[in-house]
């Protein structure tokens, strides 16, 4: 039922009357009234919208959302209505789920689940926005958007597809970027490990630091995606984290050390990687998937002596400290991008309402290259 909204919609309605039929006359008429106002509104395009409607314990679930139907306004003074075309599904959707104190306040109870994505503005009372107009921004969980542009910008779809603006043109291109190249600070001939190395961020990383020279070697679950690193985006080495000892496993792939880390995953993988650190080394802490829905609280690294031992060093980062050099960043991307040195994979994903269980592909690593969800 869920794959076919409206029609959901419409018999929602009809049971929703009849139900009405046998209730008390005044309950009975106000019933009919809303039956009335709800068909009307289907004449004006419906909004489907994904609503937190708990926090989780572990991993979220569909019970996790509220879905609904509204029907959409119209945009006030200072406000756009975007028609959504692709959400970009990020492992940081769990972590806004959370109560607490993050980098980012945490969706609220009852909101629209908070995503970014790309979308065709429709309607604009906004100076700096036109109908017509593309643009990226925190467009939600929904069919439509509706609010002020607050970071919106434009996006043009006739210089690359729009889920490109999602992976190594967006957030997850800048995240590699900036993490790898500012505080990884890798130096031509080093040794870099990415963890989550065949996903979104951790796959843009690993073909930069060989733009810069470095002998990259990536870990991630699986033969098909081991392969697809060394073979198509030209890694020097591949570590299957699922079907191989890790600690064996780095050895051979690093026997000089590694000089950056470039975790995306956090837990066991981080500490081996720890234990096989050369002198000076950087640890950039991007992520921590593997931590994600832990229903205790999360685990830190046993072997952190290791950064004394190797005067090493270990810096978190969070993308959006960096948006004032965002421009800088996509100007060299979309260069790489155009020659073929920068590969981008997307794993677009058809059907809004697939939404619930489509977000837990990151975390089972079903997905295969930036996690995309296309609205229609
Ligand atoms: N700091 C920032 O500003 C920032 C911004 C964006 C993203 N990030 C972080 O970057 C990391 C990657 O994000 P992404 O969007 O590129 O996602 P992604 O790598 O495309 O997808 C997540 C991948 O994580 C791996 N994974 C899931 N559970 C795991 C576990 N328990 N142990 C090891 N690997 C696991 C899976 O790959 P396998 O099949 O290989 O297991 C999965 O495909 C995340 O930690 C995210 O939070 C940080």
């Amino acid at each position: 039922m869920i794959n076919t909204p409206n029609q959901l919609s419409l018999e929602w309605i009809g049971t929703y009357s009849a139900a009405g039929q046998h209730l008390p006359g005044g309950v009975a008429r106000a019933i009919t009234k809303l039956s009335a106002q709800r068909v009307l509104s289907m004449t004006a395009p419906l909004n489907r919208q994904f609503l937190l409607a708990q926090r989780p314990v572990g991993l979220p679930s569909r019970d996790t959302f509220n879905y609904v139907e509204n029907p959409v306004g119209e945009p006030g003074p200072g406000q756009i209505l975007v028609k959504n075309a692709y959400l970009s599904l990020d492992p940081a959707m769990r972590g806004w789920m959370n109560e607490g104190k993050s980098y980012i306040p945490p969706v609220a109870i009852g909101e629209v689940m908070r995503a970014l994505g790309v979308g065709q503005v429709i309607a604009s009372q906004h100076p700096n926005f036109a109908v017509g107009d593309y643009v990226n921004g925190a467009i939600g969980v929904q069919d439509y958007f509706l609010g002020e542009p607050h970071g919106f910008y434009k996006v043009d779809p006739s210089r690359a597809p729009l889920p490109l603006y999602l992976s190594a043109l967006g957030m997850t291109g800048m995240t590699a970027y900036f993490a790898l190249l500012d505080v990884g600070a890798p130096k031509a001939g080093e040794t870099v490990v990415i963890s989550g190395a065949a996903g979104a961020v951790g796959s843009v990383a690993g073909q930069i630091a060989k733009l810069k020279g470095c002998r990259v070697v990536g870990i991630a679950g699986g033969a098909d995606k081991c392969k697809f690193l060394v073979d198509e985006l030209g890694f020097d080495g591949a570590i299957d984290y699922k079907n191989e000892d890790l600690h064996a496993a780095l050895k051979r792939e690093c026997p000089k050390g590694v000089d950056v880390y470039f975790d995306n995953v956090g837990g066991d993988i981080l500490d081996a990687v720890l234990t096989r650190l050369a002198f000076k080394a950087r640890v950039v802490i991007c992520g921590a998937i593997s931590q994600y829905n832990n229903k205790q609280a999360i685990r830190g690294p046993a072997n952190y002596m290791q950064l004394l031992i190797n005067s090493a060093r270990m810096e978190g980062m969070v993308v959006m400290t960096y948006a004032p050099r965002f421009a800088e960043a996509a100007q060299e991307m979309g260069g790489w991008l155009a020659s073929g040195q920068l590969k981008s994979k997307e794993d677009i994903v058809d059907g809004l309402e697939t939404f619930p269980e489509t977000l837990l592909k990151l975390f089972s690593g079903e997905n295969f290259g930036k996690l995309v969800l296309k609205v229609d």
